[in-house]
């Protein structure tokens, strides 16, 4: 019997570390479920592994950066485990795998395996090669055939559905090349994955119990995946067939590109109750001179308007953004326009970032770079505004009833925590233990920067 089949294999451990977005958090359940057939079971620290990988992130350098100090403290433990006769395999996976490739081992040679986001279904093959003494691997194609295909049928995969909440990546890949941004060569040309196929991976994920599912893609309603009749199906049309699942009771979708929300998606959010009345729609400025200039096609006054049909389909929408500061050539003028769609708009929540240039991308080529003082002055600011938003929207939600899917523990034994429609953390004490991965009312009683704290209305005691 060889080691894929004998007593031994259930010994062999794989520890997955992921940066980035939930693309990555996605990527990495499945590239435990890719290694699981070869007897491979997953662990939370490196120390107890025989494989560690680094799903890693491209989007800014500090994210980058990060990977190369992981792996110098990865030399290290690989070296005391071959002092105690263990061996070690080191993958770097995920954008920079794809984006530095041969770079990674120059830089870091004690990396047996780089892997382009594309191609990590083959990662047992290549695992068995460097187990028998092969020499490292590179690998950052993007293969013809489709990886989703490859990867191990839902009903074999449970590591997918490690609770109530889960995601299930739909697209792959953008075509629209916004001139600070590495997606679209890290993760190649949009890509949409057949319905029938999303359909029976949501299946499967509900009778393992999940409630939640948020749909990903880097640019998710750009869909048009095959409807399996010759057509290519939307986001608002395949949200609506999700939403026919049994046990499913909620859907969410992120990143979406402003220039993609059509008629039908819009009418979801009307028509479709099982969609979350919370958007992640970023518009990175609010300037129209430094929208054009960062490819965005899109201005600020569309994007309002934008926010304007959202809301009038459903007024309950919560919205939210990612912002970049410090574009090379924005002005303070600029700067302030984005503060003012922000003042606009109103969000609930957003992310904010410096720009950061990025080799090989358009934008860190100009020469009206800005420098690091005005860029975190900038960041600063607009911080602050959004911050201000947060807690206001957070406080409005007190004295409100709110439904919440508990689907962790909090920092005591008997606190629990859970996500409202909003993706607020909503924390309850002397919560029966019941209630995980239940969704429940719940009485808002404190909104603060972060969260909400609220207790359970009388009716939603369910006796055991
Ligand atoms: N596909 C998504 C987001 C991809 S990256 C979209 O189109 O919105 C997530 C966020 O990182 C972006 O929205 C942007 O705000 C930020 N980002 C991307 N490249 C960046 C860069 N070079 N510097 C700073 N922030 C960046
Ligand atoms: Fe990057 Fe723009 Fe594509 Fe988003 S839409 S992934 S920001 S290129
Ligand atoms: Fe980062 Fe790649 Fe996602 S660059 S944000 S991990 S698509």
């Amino acid at each position: 019997m060889g080691p894929e089949n004998g007593p031994d294999a259930t010994r062999k451990k794989i520890f997955v570390k992921t940066y980035g977005c939930q693309m990555n958090v996605y990527d990495s359940a499945r590239m435990v479920d890719v290694m699981a057939p070869s007897g491979y079971t997953e662990v939370d620290q490196p120390e107890d592994a025989d494989i560690v990988i680094l799903n890693t992130c491209h989007i800014r350098e500090k994210a980058a950066e990060k990977v190369y100090s992981e792996l110098g403290r990865l030399r290290d433990l690989k070296k005391e485990k071959s002092v105690r006769g263990e061996s070690l395999v080191i993958g770097v996976a995920g954008c920079v795998a794809q984006a530095e490739g041969e770079e990674i081992r120059r830089r870091a040679p004690t990396v047996d395996l780089v892997l382009g986001p594309q191609t990590y279904h083959r990662l047992p093959e290549y695992v068995g090669r460097l187990s028998n003494g092969g020499p490292g691997i590179v690998e950052t194609d993007f293969p013809a055939d489709d990886k989703f295909e490859t990867l191990p049928a839902p009903e074999r995969r449970k590591t997918l559905a490690r609770g109530a909440t889960a995601f299930l990546t739909i697209q792959e890949g953008c075509d629209k090349f916004c001139t600070f941004c590495v997606v679209p060569y890290t993760r190649g040309a949009e890509f949409s994955r057949p319905v029938t196929r999303i359909l029976d991976e949501a299946r499967a994920l509900a009778d393992a119990g999940v409630r939640e599912i948020t749909l990903l893609g880097q640019n998710v309603n750009a869909y048009h995946g095959d409807d399996g009749k010759g057509t290519a199906a939307s986001l608002g049309h395949l949200i609506r067939r999700l939403a026919g699942i049994d046990g499913l009771e909620r859907l969410r979708y992120t990143t979406s590109h402003p220039r993609d929300m059509d008629d039908e998606l819009i009418a979801a959010h009307a028509e479709v109750p099982e969609l979350m009345p919370y958007l992640h729609l970023p518009v990175q400025s609010g300037s129209d001179r430094i929208l054009a200039a960062m490819n965005r096609r899109h201005d600020a006054e569309s994007y309002i308007r934008l926010v304007e049909r959202i809301r009038a389909a459903n007024p309950g929408i919560a919205m939210s953004s990612d912002f970049i500061v410090g574009f090379p050539g924005e002005t303070e003028q600029d700067f302030e326009a984005t503060l003012a769609l922000i003042r606009e708009v109103g969000y609930a929540q957003a992310y904010s970032f410096k720009y950061s240039p990025r080799p090989g991308t358009p934008a860190s080529a100009e020469e009206d770079q800005l420098p690091e003082e005005i860029k975190s002055e900038r960041l600063q600011r607009l911080q602050a505004l959004l911050g201000e938003q947060q807690i206001a929207f957070n406080r409005a939600c007190a004295g409100s009833t709110m439904s919440v899917l508990f689907d962790r523990r909090g920092r005591s034994e008997s606190q629990l925590v859970g996500r409202s429609p909003y993706l607020q953390s909503v924390h309850i004490d002397d919560a029966p233990e019941s209630l995980f991965g239940q969704i429940v009312d719940v009485a808002v009683e404190e909104g603060y920067r972060n969260s909400l704290r609220g207790r359970l209305l009388e009716t939603a005691f369910v006796p055991a």
